[in-house]
């Protein structure tokens, strides 16, 4: 193959940040092509041609397996080699995956109970090992009871379908995740955005919808800390707010979760808040080092998600043995205070390196580091110098962010090292000069 020009590389860069968003394969590069839908496949055909031609010029990292244990640092195989990577797209900021005292704890209940829950929850699908977990994230959390589902996901979405019916509002921060999002849309309930962390816009939505609600009620839903943006909630105006126009609020734990408020609940405790806010979810798959979610609340809704959430009655539960690693990681998170202050000295140690090589952070309340690059056709590449670089992370572009507003998520653990970080600088100081990212003085 003739070695490709840097036009083509970078048209081929920049046709991969459009692909990521389906609509735009449909209605634009599909449309273009002239493609025949009559064939539900034919999308695909299309879409693996450019994803193929990007992995052929080692552009795309997606899809490349992790070949050691999970860390501060991976192996994985580039450019025909393998080689030794930092790495900042995980979000075991704890390091608790790979904690020996979970992992005993859990030798005991593979070898009593086995692996999988067998059933939903209507079947065998809810043991001791549930009922203990829950009762504890009912206590942890500050709420009366609470129920754990097989993903993070379903653990926030589930209870927005649920609950909310094409009566209700639901009322969203533009900067929410999917689980959110699709919950919202999926519940039949109407759905409003609000700027990110903007209480004003959220009271003004809020003041909105009341003249025009039809015997429905609204939920307004926020995570606690917003990686991508690295910023937190504003708890304690929006609590006040949804409480002024008598909306309930959901908060989304998911990346506070061992990372804020004293014991490691989340925004919510960092705030003193949890018994104001109506839903506290959040997912065992960031720092509490495995997979799962849960959601907590008063007694009355979590027996209403109990018996009507479909992704309860319809599908297999949380399996047993994740119930009591996740209960060990709870102890942990709770007890071992260090693992807490590991891991922020090594967040404000990045952002603060970041800051002083002239990078846009974007905020620095949170465990991941965003650096705003803002040019989306570059990311591919950058991402590609990074990992020659031996660092890895993903490049988040359109539709993830808004357009021209592509970022580095550089997410720390408490086991990250400081050679690893410094180097992690200067290897940003030097591709932010060779793609003329615009400096910023943050003196
Ligand atoms: C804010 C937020 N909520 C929910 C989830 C989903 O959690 P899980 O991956 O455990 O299903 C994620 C995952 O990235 C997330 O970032």
């Amino acid at each position: 193959m003739q070695n490709p020009t840097p036009e083509y590389l970078l048209d081929l860069s920049q046709r991969a940040v459009l692909l990521s968003n389906r609509d735009h394969l449909l209605n634009k590069h599909c449309a273009e092509l002239k493609t025949d839908h009559t064939d539900v496949f034919a999308k695909a055909r299309v879409y693996s041609e450019t994803i193929n031609e990007l992995r052929s010029h080692g552009m795309m990292q997606y899809g490349i397996p992790i070949e050691s244990r999970p860390g501060p640092t991976v192996k994985m195989e580039f450019f025909g080699e393998k080689r030794e990577l930092i790495m900042f797209a995980s979000n075991d900021y704890l390091n608790l995956s790979t904690d020996p005292r979970i992992h005993e704890a859990v030798e005991k209940t593979l070898k009593e109970y086995g692996i999988g829950a067998g059933s939903s929850r209507v079947g065998t699908g809810y043991s001791y090992m549930h009922k203990a977990l829950e009762e504890k994230i009912a206590h942890s959390f500050g709420k009366e009871a609470a129920i754990v589902l097989p993903t993070g996901y379903d653990a926030i979405a589930s209870p927005i379908i649920t609950l909310c019916t094409a009566k209700d509002r639901v009322i969203i921060d533009a900067s929410s995740h999917a689980c959110i999002v699709d919950g919202a849309y999926s519940s039949g309930a109407t759905v409003r955005f609000f700027a990110h962390n903007d209480v004003e816009r959220l009271n003004e939505t809020l003041e909105k919808a009341k003249g025009r609600m039809d015997g429905g009620g609204m939920l307004v839903a926020v995570e606690g800390a917003y990686s991508m943006d690295g910023d937190i909630a504003k708890l304690p105006e929006i609590v006040k707010v949804c409480r002024a126009h008598g909306a309930r609020l959901i908060i989304d734990e998911a990346h506070s979760i061992g990372v804020h408020g004293k014991k490691g609940h989340g925004v919510a405790e960092y705030f003193g808040l949890s018994k104001e806010v109506d839903l506290i979810g959040g997912t065992f798959s960031k720092s509490l080092g495995a997979t799962g979610g849960f959601i907590a609340a008063d007694k009355d809704v979590i027996t209403y998600m109990n018996y009507l959430s479909r992704k309860i009655i319809f599908s297999a539960a949380f399996p047993p043995i994740l119930a009591t690693a996740v209960s060990k990681a709870m102890d942990i998170m709770e007890s071992d205070s260090e693992l807490r202050e590991r891991l922020w000295n090594n967040i404000k140690y990045l952002a603060k390196g970041m800051k002083q090589i002239g990078a846009n952070v974007l905020g620095t309340e949170t465990a991941s580091v965003p650096i705003l690059i803002g040019n989306d056709s570059i990311m591919f590449s950058f991402t590609q110098d990074l990992i020659r670089n031996g660092i890895f992370t993903f490049p988040a572009v359109y539709p993830t962010v808004p357009k021209n507003k592509s970022t580095f998520r550089l997410a720390l653990q408490s086991k990250h090292q400081k050679k690893d970080l410094d180097h992690t600088i200067e290897v940003f100081d030097k591709l932010l000069r060779k793609y003329n990212v615009q400096k910023i003085n943050h003196s």
